[in-house]
């Protein structure tokens, strides 16, 4: 029985290869694609996913939510990303958003599901925290809740915070306050699986469908982070996707997990006590290490299913 999901995303290049991702997996049913604003405000963020979800052929529902955080003001992250989100590779359009508020449709369907439901967040989860906000009841069909957020040092947004987590630290600490089961795949595991250039091109000489080709002109428009060694660019939101699909691909490490929420420059932090040094429960599982030959092996594969 596929995994039913709801992926919540932020389009973004990162973004659009894990939408491919889950689209092109047989072991996920991804029951709706909600939008948040992110990398990129909302304005593009959802013609970025209508876009992409319209590329696989797929007719998955997207429904627009939060166009900024819980509190505080939108911030984007144009640099990675471009002014579209999409690093400048243009799609042709996907069809119209549903009509429902993203937290809504997270509520409804969490709500009526057969089967508990699993929540992926690979963006700034302001809609996923205002699904659990303003109805609780519905954690308790919520299988787990797999998100691309947080580090364990080193920020990429700030000195300290990694940009999901800081773009909304309340949202974050709601979702990781929640009592449900939380999968952390932080900023050092897209670190030890870096897209190269030689990645890309086997990749790109994988297959001729229009999805793969999509997927390597935009991750191609991905900018060398200093941070990373400019060695290559990192796939931070589809590694979140891959565990859900192949965790023997992946090691994990049980941890307490809390937000800083200060207004100071440490705000939005992940503070991940992976030592057990303040005998606060562990709140989630975070992934420490992955085979990144098989993380290839499996986008290369599953991108070749898309058209
Ligand atoms: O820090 C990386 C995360 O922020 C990824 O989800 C990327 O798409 C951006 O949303
Ligand atoms: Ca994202």
């Amino acid at each position: 029985m596929p995994l039913p999901i709801i992926l919540d995303c932020d389009p973004g290049t990162d973004d659009a290869l894990a939408l491919f991702l889950a689209l092109a997996s047989p072991e996920l049913e991804v029951l709706a694609i909600t939008v948040a604003g992110g990398n990129v405000g909302l304005e593009m963020t959802l013609p970025n996913a209508l876009a992409l979800t319209a590329l696989t052929g797929s007719k998955v529902p997207v429904y627009a939510g939060a166009d900024r955080p819980l509190l505080g003001a939108f911030t984007s992250e144009t640099r990675v990303h471009g002014n579209d989100g999409l690093g400048g590779i243009a799609l042709p359009p996907g069809g119209p958003p549903c009509p429902e508020h993203a937290a809504d449709a997270i509520r409804r369907i969490v709500r009526a599901s057969e089967r508990p439901v699993t929540l992926v967040g690979i963006a700034p989860v302001t809609n996923i925290a205002l699904a659990l906000m303003t109805e609780p009841a519905i954690a308790a069909n919520v299988e787990r809740i797999v998100l691309m957020s947080g580090a364990w040092g080193e920020g990429n947004a700030t000195p300290a915070a990694e940009f999901n987590a800081v773009s909304d630290p309340e949202a974050l600490a709601v979702v990781l306050g929640c009592g449900r089961p939380v999968v952390m795949a932080t900023l050092e595991i897209a670190a030890q699986a870096l897209c190269t250039p030689a990645h890309l091109a086997a990749m790109r000489a994988s297959g001729s469908g229009r999805c793969l080709q999509a997927a390597c002109d935009i991750q191609n428009s991905v900018p060398f982070s200093r941070r990373l060694g400019g060695m290559g660019a990192a796939l931070y939101d589809p590694c979140a996707v891959a565990w859900l699909i192949r965790p023997e691909l992946f090691t994990t490490q049980a941890a307490s997990v809390t937000m800083d929420l200060g207004p100071g420059p440490c705000r939005g932090r992940t503070v991940i006590d992976r030592w057990g040094r303040t005998g606060a429960p562990a709140n989630a599982m975070v992934l420490e290490t992955i085979d990144a030959g098989g993380l290839f092996t499996l986008l290369t594969g599953r991108f070749n299913r898309l058209p």
